[in-house]
C-alpha cells in the first residue's frame, strides 16, 4: 500500500522546513521510508492527495536520547545472540513503578513477554478453556475482540456508559452478564479509546465483582504513564491482595517512550500458580525469546527518561487543550481524555444535523479532508459516531490535521445544504 516509495510528499515536507524548535516534540524526524505503518502503509485518496495519518498509536517523536545512546552502545558490541530478561532488566521496571506510581512490585512476580498483545493472548489461551466467556468493555482497543474470538472463547460485552458525557464502567450490568461460564475480565486501564484513567474507587468496585465471582482479571495497563496533569493511575495489583491474587497486569515501555517496534512487556502476576501457567503458555506459543535491543531500550527508558516523560505529558496537556477548543468550534465535541495520547472525537451531533452515517463521515474525512483517523465502529458498535485521533505529533502536523478536519466538516455540511436546496 506504500504509494510514494519512501519519499515524503512535497505537501508534507513544508512542515519539516518550518519546524518550530521551541519544544523537543516539534522536531519530528521524517519517518517515511522506514516501513512504518503510519507513514508508509498509506494510500492516496481519490483526489490523489496524500492523507495525513493520525490513526495508529505510535508517536512521531524521536525516542529519548538515553535510549538511543544505550542502543548505540549495544549495536557497537556487534553480537546479537539469544538473550533473556535479567534481574537488572526487572529492577528498572520495579524502580520506575516505585518512583512514578508509589507501587511496590516484587521482581519475582514479573514475567517478560514480547509485547502486551502476545501477553493478553497468552493469558486467554493459557488461563481459560475453549468456550469460556471473556468480558470486555467496548468501545475498546479492537484487538481484544479477535484475541478472544480467534481462540475459541466466547466474547461477552459490558459496554461503557456515558454519564454527563463522561464514560464509566456499568458495574451493575457487568454483574448481570456474568454466568457460570465466565472466566475472565479483560480491562483496559487507562482505557483506549475513551481516555478514562479509572479511579481507585472504580477499580475497587470492579475488583470486588471479580473476587466474588472468582474471575481472573487481565489488566492492560500499557497507557499508564501518559496522563494529564493531576490525574493518578492506580495499578490493579495495588488495589488489594484479593484482586492481586487473580490479576495479570500488562505493562510495556512501548507507548511511553515510543519504542513499539522494539517489543517488550512486563507482566506482573503475583499468584505463583497463575504465573507458572502463564509462563508455560508463553513457552508453548514460542514467545520465550527476548530481543537484545528491546531489553536494552526498555532498561534505558525506565532508568533515565523520567523528565522526558514529564515534558511529553506537558506537551500533550497543551495539545489536548487546543484539540478540545478547536474541534468543538467545528461542531465535533471531545471530552478531554484523562490519559493516553488519543482523542475520541464525537461526530454524532454533525451526523445528526447532516444525516451522514459513519461511512459518509469516513469518506468526508479521508476523501475531502485527506485525514486518516481510526473509525469508532472498529472499537465495537458503541463506537459508531466517533473517530479516534492520535495527537502524538508536532504542532505543525497537528495544525494541518485541524485544517483537514475543518475541510471534512465543511464537506459534510455542504452535502446537507445541497440536499436541502433540492
Ligand atoms: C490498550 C492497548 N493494548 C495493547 C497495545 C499493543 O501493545 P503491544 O504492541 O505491546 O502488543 C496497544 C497499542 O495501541 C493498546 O492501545
Amino acid at each position: 500500500m506504500c504509494d510514494h516509495g519512501g519519499r515524503i510528499s512535497r505537501e508534507l515536507s513544508v512542515y519539516y522546513a518550518a519546524m518550530d524548535p521551541s519544544t523537543p516534540f516539534d522536531s519530528v524526524p521524517r519517518r517515511a521510508g522506514t516501513d512504518t505503518y503510519k507513514w508508509d502503509y498509506r494510500p492516496r485518496n481519490a483526489r490523489g492527495r496524500d492523507v495525513l495519518p493520525m490513526w495508529v498509536a505510535d508517536m512521531d517523536f524521536a525516542c529519548p536520547d538515553p535510549v538511543i545512546d544505550a542502543l548505540r552502545r549495544r549495536v557497537d558490541h556487534a553480537v546479537f545472540g539469544y538473550t533473556y530478561a535479567s534481574d537488572a532488566y526487572r529492577e528498572s521496571f520495579v524502580s520506575w513503578q516505585r518512583r512514578r506510581h508509589a507501587w511496590t512490585v516484587d521482581p519475582a512476580t514479573l514475567v517478560f513477554a514480547p509485547g502486551v498483545m502476545p501477553a493478553v493472548r497468552s493469558a486467554i489461551i493459557g488461563l481459560t478453556d475453549p468456550g469460556d466467556q471473556v468480558v470486555i468493555q467496548p468501545p475498546v482497543y479492537y484487538p481484544f475482540f479477535d484475541a478472544i474470538v480467534d481462540n475459541g472463547r466466547t466474547l461477552v460485552e459490558n459496554p461503557l456508559v456515558q454519564v454527563d458525557g463522561r464514560y464509566q464502567m456499568d458495574l451493575d450490568h457487568l454483574e448481570s452478564v456474568i454466568s457460570p461460564r465466565t472466566r475472565m475480565l479483560l480491562l483496559c486501564s487507562p482505557h483506549n479509546p475513551v481516555g478514562r484513567v479509572w479511579t481507585r474507587a472504580e477499580l475497587e468496585r470492579f475488583a470486588d465483582i471479580a473476587v466474588r465471582h472468582d474471575l481472573i482479571v487481565v489488566s492492560d495497563e500499557i497507557h499508564a504513564d501518559i496522563r494529564r496533569a493531576g490525574v493518578e493511575f492506580t495499578p490493579m495489583v495495588d488495589v488489594g491482595p484479593d484482586i492481586a491474587r487473580r490479576t495479570i497486569a500488562c505493562h510495556a515501555p512501548s507507548k511511553t517512550f515510543n519504542i513499539a517496534g522494539l517489543p517488550s512487556a512486563h507482566v506482573v502476576i503475583p499468584d505463583s500458580q497463575l504465573r507458572s501457567r502463564f509462563e508455560r503458555t508463553l513457552d508453548r506459543l514460542g514467545f520465550g525469546l527476548a530481543s537484545p535491543l528491546a531489553l536494552v531500550a526498555s532498561r534505558a527508558a525506565y532508568d533515565s527518561c523520567e523528565s522526558w516523560v514529564d515534558s511529553l505529558n506537558g506537551f500533550f496537556d497543551a495539545q489536548f487543550d487546543r484539540l478540545v477548543r478547536e474541534a468543538a468550534a467545528l461542531g465535533v465535541p471531545i471530552v478531554r481524555p484523562e490519559g493516553t495520547y488519543l482523542g475520541w472525537l464525537d461526530f454524532r451531533p454533525i451526523q445528526k444535523a447532516t444525516g451522514a452515517d459513519d461511512e459518509a463521515t469516513r469518506r468526508a474525512l479521508f476523501e475531502e479532508g485527506g485525514l486518516w483517523l481510526s473509525e469508532g465502529r472498529q472499537f465495537g458498535s458503541q463506537g459508531s459516531g466517533f473517530q479516534r485521533i492520535n495527537i502524538a505529533t508536532s504542532r505543525a502536523l497537528f495544525d494541518d490535521a485541524i485544517g483537514r478536519l475543518g475541510q471534512a466538516v465543511a464537506a459534510l455540511t455542504a452535502t446537507r445544504d445541497a440536499g436541502a436546496r433540492q
